[in-house]
């Protein structure tokens, strides 16, 4: 007997999530002096603040953490101005998907979204026997409303919407965002995904604290991943009906956030300056990359995110050639982005390195 066949057969299809690799193990193959350029994560360390509060927060690592997050949510509820009940605080935005699909999505039940988009989408539907509708969009770095509407059927139960999305880095604006929460079928549960929300520069972006007083079946994701630079702690929230916040409470685990994570969000949040400084950097981070590559003759997508999608020949065989540099950028090939190489906005030096890394590969 084969512990596959004892196995539900829609988690034996899945393939796992294949991540930026790790600095530590392009260290263990014997690259010395790694930058990590390929998960989207902020170039600094936690501000002062955080760190203190966390080392703090240790000698209470014997206690469980508060499962209701008492103090976050309160710090989350003044901030958006949003009552407590209407906030649901996960692991990171990773989580929220999955206990949104698990409360949502039954056997044969379907998840619609534009693809490319983020690699979680397919995995979480797939790890609860549901089916990914993937809109292939004519243009990938066009967001089509029209074309995601039509693809919703009765066993539509989510819609995801990466905004900025990943990969590409495109967002959409109020307008078209406005009408897809006017236009989408009732019975199916909108999925805004804001992870890089505070990085957008564009001025017509939704306002998507409206749509939770405006739509029951909706939901926005954020994550602390990003911007406030808690990746590794594994911390994101949601916001929505309270109903609807009701119902991801059920499926949770009792302490899923926690306790470092919640007190490092609570200071994250409240520094102000911190966040606007990662902002600023990751700002001239882009207009520096975007320069480089007009200069090289490189084509690449405008993004409203904190990475950016650049055209370079044979992206597979650059990305590994620069990974013996030790220079970890992603190759774009498995979401159908052939010759994309996507590259996360990092420090000056990070970036420079990156950039004569690329010279020196292209030969320019
Ligand atoms: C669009 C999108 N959503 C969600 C996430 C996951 O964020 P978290 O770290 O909060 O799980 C990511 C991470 O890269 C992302 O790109």
């Amino acid at each position: 007997m084969k512990l596959t066949d004892l196995a539900n057969a829609h988690v034996c299809e899945l393939k796992p999530y294949q991540g930026g690799k790790p600095i530590e193990e392009l260290q263990r193959e014997g690259v010395g002096d790694v930058i990590k350029l390929a998960s989207n994560e902020a170039p600094h360390p936690p501000s002062e603040k955080v760190i203190n509060a966390v080392q703090a927060a240790l000698k209470d690592l014997n206690r469980y953490p508060d499962g209701g997050s008492y103090e976050l949510r309160r710090a989350l509820s003044e901030k958006l101005r949003l009552p407590g009940e209407q906030i649901f605080l996960g692991a990171g935005s990773d989580e929220i998907l999955e206990v949104l699909v698990k409360v949502f999505v039954g056997p044969g039940d379907e998840a619609v979204y534009p693809w490319p988009s983020f690699a979680m989408y397919p995995i979480v539907m797939q790890g609860m026997g549901g089916r990914s509708v993937q809109v292939k969009l004519e243009d990938p770095f066009t967001p089509d409303v029209d074309q995601l509407l039509s693809a919703v059927t009765k066993r539509t139960k989510l819609l995801f919407l990466a905004n900025p999305n990943n990969p590409t880095g495109v967002s959409i604006a109020a307008a078209d965002f406005e009408r897809l929460v006017n236009e989408l079928p009732e019975h199916v549960i909108l999925v805004h995904d804001e992870a890089y929300l505070e990085y957008v520069r564009r001025t017509d972006f939704p306002r998507s604290l409206d749509a939770v007083a405006k739509r029951p079946a909706f939901v926005t994701l954020r994550t602390f991943s990003k911007i406030y630079g808690l990746a590794g702690l594994r911390i994101g929230y949601a916001a929505a009906d309270a109903e609807l916040i009701q119902l991801l409470e059920r499926a949770r685990h009792p302490f899923n956030v926690n306790s470092l994570a919640q007190v490092a969000a609570i200071v994250a949040l409240s520094d102000e300056d911190h966040v606007q400084k990662i902002r600023k950097l990751t700002h001239e981070g882009l207009d520096t990359l975007e320069q480089a590559f007009r200069e090289l003759g490189l084509g690449y997508v405008k993004s409203d995110a904190n990475f950016v999608l650049v055209k370079v020949p044979d992206a597979g065989e650059v990305q590994q050639r620069l990974l013996q540099r030790g220079v970890i950028t992603r190759a774009m090939g498995a979401f159908g982005l052939d010759g994309y190489l996507r590259v996360t906005a990092g420090l000056p030096a990070e970036n420079r390195r990156f950039l004569d890394m690329l010279r020196l590969e292209l030969g320019r």
